[in-house]
């Protein structure tokens, strides 16, 4: 039986005899995109070459890819979804394009010298076209010549066939390969289109021809391009023949490090199972990311904080098995021993690894304890509701200020027979979601989500507050992120220690004689160097239009910024620094209000 570490070689040497180029795969941090947290496609790191930019290998290139994607993360624990995966991927640049690219993945996966799977369990889907692009009949006849019927090529609109990035770059229609996951042969007629549920997607190839400069801008591309990307584990799942990923041995060592640790058996009860997937999926996505070159630490914001959140999801989850006390180094360690022959990476950073998932862990397990401490302190006057119901907004406060997670407040709330009322709580937990959504779309987009005058004026108190900090702490002083709701606003940057009460009086002094001086709030339209050159302040590593926005207040503070922004600083009220605290190493958070 082919193993996952077989496949990926296999690929490569595939492809290799064809003429391409093995070129190594890339760290899961991007380079100079700050768009993205993580490496989600194996494409990204190739976006210059497929905008037209030569590649030092050549026009055929192929490699394999990890990828961390997290938006699915609340599916994981099913039998399919990870948020770490690794991406097989063959291009052109402008050499072959739809027939050949569909010739040599149908030779991969049908040919008796490579994957040998029966093309009766094979379907594949083209685009039906639309108002960017004709339906794709080449790549239609390029299947049906290598002969694949005609009920199992179905014809798809844009949101299965046309493949993107992001919101711009690099695009085009792509063709998607599907295997047959349900009982028996596929019966005549099924495919992607006519039963959906019945195909797993293995493999896509895209045809990048297209570049997307904006919403309303389609280009076309320099040269035509192909990229493809196959999913590994997925891929390797279908040829063992297995039901799930799970249950190949991407994962299988992985498990049985869990199992021992919990004294369960996997396959016993399926609530424990999906606690088990969610451990063993989130233990090897923080690995990759702890042992990636340019790894980021746990933090509150960007990946970082994705990073933390899968940590911790873990943390939770081995409890729910019933382990005690810190755990994850255990199946981390037989992450970086299996995996360290591809991704040598691993071992080099295999102590970090293990430290900072220690580290991060303990912190969790303090959390929870002082989480449950609370929760005591509160039982005895929860207990004289006499509907024994706890309220969603203390569940909530609870989550908030401790992190204690919410399905733990159930669990703690059932032992003395209550019941959190979790519509409440959700309706909370949404509201703070959407908020703090909106504070990272602020800070990629530097534009305002909410534009209601109390926010604007919060935003223009930033500015203020950011100055302020700069004049009192010195010009290491750099913004690390930016949370603004209708309350207050919350403000992190970059300083080594805790804030004295001095200081904090002095920037609280500072921010009020500038409302005071009610300073008129101009903004100018420059080009990105002579913002730099007038000395406005603009987010490091930020990506910037060439045109920007430049806020000038009085004579105190200038800023690169999407804006909007009141029109006099007379207008804020007065401003009161609610608490300072830590958000990360080398990092603090300030929340402030407005009265
Ligand atoms: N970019 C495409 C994908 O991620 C093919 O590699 O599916």
């Amino acid at each position: 039986m082919i193993t996952i570490h077989e496949l990926r070689s296999k690929y490569i040497e595939f492809f290799k005899s064809k003429g391409h180029a093995e070129i190594s795969g890339k760290s899961l941090i991007p380079e100079n995109d700050p768009t993205v947290l993580f490496n989600s496609a194996g494409m990204q790191p190739l976006v210059p070459y497929l905008l037209g930019e030569s590649h030092p290998s050549g026009k055929r290139l192929v490699d394999f890819q990890k990828c961390v994607r997290t938006g699915d993360i609340e599916e994981v624990g099913d039998e399919s979804h990870l948020t770490c995966f690794e991406m097989l991927g063959n291009w052109s640049l402008g050499d072959y394009f739809k027939k050949e690219s569909i010739a040599y993945s149908w030779e991969f996966l049908t040919s008796p010298n490579w994957l040998a799977l029966d093309p009766r369990m094979i379907s594949v889907t083209v685009f039906q076209g639309d108002e960017n692009a004709p339906r794709d009949d080449t790549s239609a006849e390029a299947w049906a010549s290598l002969g694949v019927p005609a009920d199992r090529i179905a014809y798809l609109g844009a949101a299965d066939n046309w493949w993107s990035a992001g919101l711009t770059g690099p695009c085009g229609p792509d063709s998607e390969i599907f295997f047959y996951i349900g009982e028996g042969l596929p019966p005549a007629g099924s495919n992607k289109g006519s039963d959906p549920k019945a195909w797993m997607e293995i493999w896509n190839n895209v045809f990048m021809e297209f570049n997307r400069v904006d919403e309303r801008t389609l280009v076309r591309l320099p040269a035509q391009n192909v990229d493809t990307g196959m999913g590994l584990e997925r891929t390797v799942c279908i040829l063992q023949g297995k039901r799930s990923v799970y249950d190949t041995e991407a994962f299988g060592p992985i498990i049985a490090a869990i199992e021992s640790l919990a004294g369960y058996k996997y396959r016993s009860d399926p609530e424990k199972d999906r606690s088990v997937r969610i451990i063993s999926d989130h233990i090897r996505t923080a690995t990759f990311i702890l042992g990636d070159p340019k790894a980021v630490m746990p933090s509150n914001v960007g990946a970082g904080y994705v990073l933390r959140r899968i940590i911790r999801r873990a943390v939770r989850h081995g409890r729910k098995l019933g382990i005690e006390g810190a755990f994850l180094s255990k199946p981390a360690a037989v992450v970086v021993d299996n995996f360290s022959g591809p991704f040598p990476e691993l071992a080099q950073n295999r102590a970090r690894v293990l430290d900072e998932l220690s580290k991060e862990e303990e912190k969790f397990l303090e959390t929870l304890v002082k989480g449950e401490h609370e929760f005591e302190k509160m039982l005895p006057n929860l207990l004289k509701n006499p509907q024994r119901i706890m309220s969603g907004r203390l569940a909530f406060k609870l989550y908030d200020t401790y992190g204690f997670p919410i399905e733990l407040t159930e669990e703690l709330a059932g032992e003395s027979g209550m019941k959190v009322n979790r519509p409440e709580f959700d309706e909370a937990y949404k509201k703070h979601q959407e908020l703090s959504r909106a504070g990272s779309e602020q800070l990629f987009k530097g534009g305002m989500a909410d534009h209601s005058d109390v926010s604007t004026k919060y935003h223009t108190a930033t500015h203020l507050l950011q100055q302020a900090l700069t004049i009192v702490l010195g010009d290491h002083v750099a913004q690390k992120g930016s949370n603004i709701t209708t309350e207050r606003l919350r403000f992190d940057f970059a300083h080594g220690a805790p804030m004295t009460k001095e200081e904090l009086e002095r920037v609280e002094k500072i921010v009020n004689e500038q409302i005071a001086r009610d300073l008129p709030v101009t903004m100018t339209m420059m080009k990105l160097d002579e913002a730099k050159a007038y000395g406005a302040r603009a987010l490091f590593g930020e990506k910037y239009e060439e045109t920007v926005k430049v806020y000038t207040m009085g004579d105190f503070s200038k800023e690169v910024c999407g804006g909007p922004h009141v029109e006099r600083t007379g207008l804020l009220g007065k401003f009161r620094i609610q608490k300072e605290q830590s958000s990360s190493s080398g990092v603090r958070r300030i929340y402030a209000v407005l009265e």
